[in-house]
């Protein structure tokens, strides 16, 4: 879907979670971090004033980088903190990020699937794009088949997130994200993109061939997979779908 700008883009996703909530009010989501999603959770945090319920929702997050304390200011666990958990009713045992301070990558990442699998997968997967491709952290070249898993991230990644640090060499250089796999596992995908650096990771990853090295290609093979993405974002799509 192409929208006018990101507060509509924002909005829809959102409609997307109430939409869920209401059918089904313990589910199950996916949550992304970065720039992209922070509309939609102004606008999550807006609902929940207005009676959305949150109490039954567990959370997965994609990913969060590794040799970094959950309490650090640029870890997604306080990104979730800030933008999302402090104004909701989610349980705080309900919501799981993968633990970027581990000495156990292997052992964290194997746990982290289990856990998605005990409460029966995830229902709806909301995601970002890099501008590379990216999905998750699964930079340009990862397998198809991961799970969740230590990555490198690409220096493309290390450039864009640097933004976000006081200087570039405090971008950690590894993450654990979820896998394709786990991602192509989950049940609904809304995948967010608004500006024009976008413009060209999209236009490849919705008409481009599927291949591994632009992860979000794969997402042409799942069966119930949305973009929503700003004028600017779609701009370099041949065949737009309004
Ligand atoms: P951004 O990151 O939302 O900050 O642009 C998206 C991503 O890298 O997946």
């Amino acid at each position: 879907m192409i929208v006018k700008d990101y507060t509509e883009m924002s909005k829809l996703a959102a409609d997307a979670v109430v939409g869920l909530l209401e059918s089904k009010p313990a589910a199950v989501l996916g949550l992304a971090t970065g720039s992209t999603p922070i509309g939609l959770y102004e606008e999550l945090v807006q609902r929940y004033h207005h009676g959305l319920d949150f109490s039954q929702v567990t959370t997965f997050n994609l990913d969060e980088y590794y040799g970094l304390a959950s309490d650090h200011p640029t870890s997604y666990h306080y990104y979730m903190q800030q933008h999302l958990f402090q104004y909701l009713n989610i349980p705080a045992t309900s919501i799981n990020i993968p633990n970027g301070a581990t000495p156990e990558p292997a052992g964290e990442c194997r746990s982290y699937e289990a856990k998605i699998a005990k409460v029966g997968g995830i229902d709806l997967q909301v995601l970002g794009i890099g501008t590379n491709g990216h999905i998750g952290f699964n930079e340009p070249g990862t397998p198809f088949g991961n799970t969740t898993s230590l990555v490198n991230l690409a220096p493309a990644t290390i450039e864009a997130n640097s933004r976000f640090f006081e200087r570039r060499e405090d971008v950690p250089r590894q993450a654990l994200s979820m896998g394709i796999r786990s991602i192509m596992n989950c049940r609904r995908i809304v995948l967010l993109a608004n500006g024009e650096n976008k413009a060209n990771a999209i236009a490849a990853a919705v008409e481009g061939p599927i291949s591994e090295t632009l992860p979000a290609s794969v997402l042409q093979l799942h069966p119930d997979c949305t973009f929503i993405l700003d004028q600017a974002a779609a701009k370099n799509l041949t065949h737009s779908r309004g």
